[in-house]
């Protein structure tokens, strides 16, 4: 029989016999619950995507911004940018944990990290300039911010956190998208990933002294990130200031070198 909704593969799973198809003869409120179930698989699926295409979008950003540091000032602010799609689990986990059914609805209006972005830099005045710069662009709406940073957290986990809005551009719908930003220095990602490990423990002997040395050691980078900086600033600030032409020839110098992907 030809299926008048959706096949088993358009909603991504495996062949299977005619007599176990999804649509199969069955009364018509059987019927009517598997083809709303079908819906919402496909729905949430199209979800993801969505969510997927936002990455791609705040990603892209901090490319542009990466690559126009790299021509103007000979410097990539960022070292390294990774993105995650939250998983199904992990979202079924949160609504949970607010006590929210499983809906797209809920997913979109309750949680903000299903797309999350990590930028990673090597010095911390690039992180505010970073958060600056993608803030002021015009398709983007900061719905949240956290300075981890100014203050951190008691552990001493340390991070520039955003949410922020971003429209993506669809054949039939423009939607609004939210997209977790977290920008930190390389030493904050080395301290947050280690840290990170102390969650999936169930006992650790020696709990309390391990919190204690990763607090000792939250402030030990912090200390040296800021040393970092401030060796930086006093380097480019007793480098000799180019002339106009000076500065023109280094860019024509360079100017066949591949920009930055
Ligand atoms: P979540 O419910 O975990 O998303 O937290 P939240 O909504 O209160 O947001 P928050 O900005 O505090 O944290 C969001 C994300 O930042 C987390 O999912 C982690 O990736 C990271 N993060 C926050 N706190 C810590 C921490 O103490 N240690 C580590 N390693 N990462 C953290
Ligand atoms: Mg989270």
């Amino acid at each position: 029989m030809t299926n008048p909704f959706f096949s088993l593969d358009e909603i991504g799973a495996e062949s299977e016999p005619a007599e176990m198809m999804i649509f199969p003869q069955v009364d018509q409120a059987i019927y009517e619950r598997r083809r709303q179930m079908a819906g919402t698989v496909v729905n949430y699926k199209e979800m993801r995507m969505r969510y997927s295409c936002a990455i791609k979008e705040v990603r892209t950003k901090f490319d542009v911004l990466n690559s126009e540091f790299n021509v103007r000032y000979q410097r990539n602010p960022i070292t390294s940018i990774s993105s995650r799609l939250k998983s199904s689990a992990s979202i079924m986990r949160k609504l949970d944990s607010k006590d929210l059914s499983f809906t797209l609805e809920n997913v979109e209006n309750h949680l903000f990290d299903v797309a999350g972005i990590r930028v990673v830099c090597s010095y911390v005045d690039d992180i505010y300039m970073l958060a600056k710069a993608l803030a002021k662009q015009d398709d983007i709406t900061v719905l949240k911010e956290k300075d981890y940073i100014k203050n951190p957290k008691p552990n001493g986990y340390r991070s520039y956190h955003m949410i922020v809005s971003v429209p993506v551009f669809f054949s039939d719908q423009t939607k609004n998208m939210a997209v977790e930003v977290q920008i930190r220095t390389i030493a904050m990602d080395f301290w947050a990933s280690l840290e990170h490990q102390l969650k999936y423990k169930q006992e650790i002997p020696n709990q309390t002294q391990i919190v204690r040395q990763l607090s000792e050691c939250a402030e030990q980078i912090a200390s040296v990130d800021r040393q970092m900086w401030q060796v930086r600033q006093q380097i480019e600030k007793s480098e000799d200031i180019p002339t106009e032409e000076e500065i023109l020839l280094e860019k024509l110098s360079r100017i066949d070198i591949a920009i930055n992907e």
